[in-house]
């Protein structure tokens, strides 16, 4: 029941929105994809089983619009295999690895974990790989076990995965920075997600004195004193990022943290220019994205994580997001990243496949900005109908690749297309893998 009504809602919205948000931006060709898609129900690969001959075609003029042309083979890539190209990065492929906290560093010192969990997934096909959130103080921290990049020793340890990815690689590898803000000083996930650590704590900040649990500690709200050591850390993080030669940066302003607590009104209860409107509580994470951005080459780009709804009575919408995009892209955002929730526990959210596209669709149609998309994106079909839609720029996915570090790989072989390279070592692997699901299909067959 909940799929009909998901399929309902997305189909009416749609129609709702066509002329501002589709008929006025897109090409025919991709207007008619995106109309066929409308309801999220339809995917690429039904629109194959339904009229093979017109989603070629579509896929050659995607393919042509990315500036590719078909392989020595003839074959076209499908939408999530075409290059993207912003400022001066160029992608391979459209699957962004998302940040994924590990809690597994010392004093904020990547290790040989992260070289071997970060390096794997960028052999493994991801054409953007994110380290997990990079906190810029150790107060801005999560868990004792987060990454941080308050030292130059923490910066030359990031340098070590940033230099492996790019020699041993064709991926490229962001740094998203953040500050917990008042979900700080909880333990490791796998000792007690959330749950206030015993011993070793640390005060926290956040835009108003609320703890995020009756069981959490209660946050400082910033004083002016605070918000100009945190501008100052998170341009101090900024250029070690730039030292360590990071390809794109994100600033984490999602998921209730630091900045993301001055956004949402469920979070931000200020009676001082910092709160109130939309207008004052995104005054603080601008000034913030403001100071990281002069910091940050000009020929790099730079994303915003937005949480694109709170999920809960009387927090941010989908519409709320729209206006906070629109004000980091008037302060110079390249792309946002379109997230949601965690910012109340109360939170009430509704997941299923896709769940969050919508908010992506929404704000690089609306708002004329790249987006990422994420949050259950699981399998080719699910990336190629995103990118082929126009509903968002690149697919973020985070748990498939904890399930499996060659997902794109894989994903690649599972669809047929031959275009996306293996790392050279595990060639003699590609074949075997291919030939075994050959043998799968024709079992299923019989
Ligand atoms: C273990 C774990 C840690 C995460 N840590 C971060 C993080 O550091 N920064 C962030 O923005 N999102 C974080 N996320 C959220 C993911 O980036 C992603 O948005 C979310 O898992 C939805 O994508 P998925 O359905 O592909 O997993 C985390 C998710 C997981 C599962």
């Amino acid at each position: 029941m909940a799929r009909i009504q998901n399929a309902a809602r997305n189909a009416m919205e749609w129609f709702e929105v066509v002329g501002e948000r589709y008929a006025e931006h897109f090409e025919p060709e991709q207007f008619m994809y995106s109309m066929l898609t409308r309801s999220q129900r339809i995917s690429h690969e039904n629109l194959r089983l339904r009229d093979p001959v017109w989603l070629e075609g579509y896929e050659r003029w995607f393919a042509e619009r990315a500036g590719v042309q078909p392989g020595a083979n003839g074959q076209v890539p499908p939408p999530m295999f075409t290059p993207y190209s912003i400022k001066d990065l160029t992608l391979h492929n459209r699957i962004v690895m998302s940040p994924m906290a590990m809690y597994s560093a010392t004093d904020g010192l990547a290790n040989d974990f992260h070289l071997v969990h970060l390096g794997s997934r960028a052999m493994g096909g991801a054409a953007l790989i994110f380290p997990e959130m990079t906190c810029v103080s150790p107060d801005g921290r999560i868990t004792p076990g987060c990454l941080g990049i308050w030292s130059d020793e923490q910066g030359a340890a990031l340098k070590r995965l940033v230099d492996f990815v790019h020699t041993q690689t064709p991926a490229k590898i962001g740094i998203q920075l953040g500050h917990a803000g008042r979900k700080g000083s909880t333990k490791l996930a796998w000792e007690g997600i959330d749950q206030p650590v015993e011993e070793g704590g640390w005060d926290l900040i956040s835009a108003s004195a609320l703890p995020y649990k009756a069981a959490s500690h209660t946050p400082r709200a910033m004083t002016r004193e605070d918000m100009d050591r945190v501008v100052a850390d998170f341009v101090s993080a900024t250029k070690r990022a730039v030292a360590a030669g990071f390809d794109m940066l994100e600033l984490h302003a999602a998921h209730g943290y630091l900045l993301s607590s001055f956004l949402s009104p469920l979070t931000n209860k200020r009676e001082d220019e910092y709160g109130g409107s939309a207008e004052n509580r995104a005054r603080y994470p601008l000034e913030v994205f403001r100071a990281v951005k002069a910091a940050w080459p000009e020929t790099k780009p730079i994303s915003v994580r937005l949480s694109a709804h709170d999920w809960y009575e009387g927090g941010n919408t989908p519409a709320d997001a729209a206006v906070f995009a629109q004000m980091f892209k008037d302060a110079g955002a390249d792309m946002i990243d379109c997230s949601s929730g965690q910012v109340v526990s109360e939170e009430k959210p509704v997941y299923g496949r896709l769940f969050q596209t919508p908010f992506s669709d929404k704000i690089r149609n609306e708002i004329d900005v790249p987006t990422i998309a994420v949050g259950a994106i699981s399998e080719a079909d699910h990336a190629n109908s995103i990118i082929a839609a126009g509903r968002a720029d690149l697919c973020a996915v985070a748990r498939p690749h904890l399930a499996d570090p060659a997902f794109v790989l894989h994903e690649a072989a599972k669809i047929g297309f031959e275009g996306q390279q293996w790392p050279k070592q595990y060639h003699s692997g590609r074949a075997q893998y291919v030939t075994n699901l050959q043998r799968a299909a024709a079992e299923a067959k019989r």
